[in-house]
């Protein structure tokens, strides 16, 4: 039967909010949770870990630059990467939410060599469960009558939300996106920057970042690793780039469509890609780079 262990890793000033999480965590009464242990020690965190999920980051705050942000976060993903090297199985599976959720994937993954790269992802989840949304409402439709929406990219306002291999299933019969939606300036405009604008908005709406809609994604994006996406289906995940699909550049943590299978990924491969498309993945892919570059002269540092 399986059975959960959660380890709460936070730092020290925050461990009396830590127990308030811990007793909702408790009233909640879920059927498969065994323990909680809440900590501010990364060798407890980290111990035997088989799924590590990595949601606290330095948000940026007024009047800081990029510069600063990657400088604090390459500092936090580099001692988490550490950690994991040094405690958690060679198996675990780790997910990287705290922004900027690709480059601190692969700071991560670099400072635990011993673990598989195939190991690490970030969460673009939340963007392809928005984007699914997004063309739902336009027609219509449940969520789950829209399949295959790719997320390529960066988990930023550069990310490009991909229709053109997603269908829509409308009373009955199953059609593509374009064809379903039938309003091709506001696919290839309006919705694009809605989605990679919706973290933004949803800010400037709660005056706090995504929390329900990002720990929803966090559940399907496990979920789907350790279960495996439907068949016919696929799904998009920040995943380690070796250069060869999609003519991504090798060593960036890149969103693909993927499919699940066995608690392991595969980038669906071959799908046709357009000149519109392509201009689109090749601008994520160079701010990937600049981000890299930047965090990974931090790292030698
Ligand atoms: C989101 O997509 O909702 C968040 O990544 C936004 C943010 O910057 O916290």
């Amino acid at each position: 039967e399986v059975s959960f262990v959660l380890l709460l890793l936070d730092i020290t000033p925050m461990l009396p909010v830590l127990e308030g999480v811990v007793m909702e965590l408790q009233d909640c009464a879920l059927s498969l949770l065994r323990e909680i242990i809440p900590t501010d020690k990364e060798e407890v965190a980290f111990k035997d870990l088989d799924v590590a999920i990595l949601v606290g980051s330095m948000p940026r705050k007024e009047g800081m630059e990029r510069k600063d942000l990657l400088k604090a976060n390459v500092a936090i993903f580099k001692s988490q990467g550490t950690a994991l090297e040094k405690f958690a199985k060679k198996t675990v599976k780790v997910l990287v939410v705290g922004n900027p959720a690709n480059t601190n994937c692969l700071i991560t993954a670099k400072s635990a060599p011993s673990i598989p790269k195939e190991n690490f992802s970030c969460l673009t989840r939340l963007d392809h469960n928005r984007a699914r949304s997004q063309v739902a409402m336009r027609c219509g439709v449940p969520a789950t009558n829209v399949k295959n929406v790719i997320i390529w990219g960066n988990h930023s306002s550069t990310q490009y939300p991909d229709v053109h291999h997603c269908t829509v299933n409308m009373s009955g019969s199953e059609l593509a996106c374009f064809d379903a939606v039938k309003d091709d300036a506001w696919l290839k405009g309006d919705f694009i920057s809605t989605v990679q604008q919706r973290g933004a908005a949803v800010i400037k709406a709660r005056k706090l970042s995504s929390a329900m809609s990002a720990a929803k994604a966090i559940c399907d994006h496990m979920r789907d690793i350790w279960a495996g996406t439907p068949e016919g289906e696929f799904t998009s995940m920040g995943i380690y780039s070796t250069g060869n699909s999609y003519g991504v550049p090798e060593d960036l943590i890149y969103s693909f469509p993927v499919q699940n299978k066995d608690k392991s990924w595969k980038i669906v491969d071959g799908l046709a890609i357009n000149a519109f498309s392509r201009s689109k993945m090749d601008a994520t892919a160079i701010e990937l780079i600049e981000e890299r570059d930047m965090a990974v002269a931090f790292l030698a540092v």
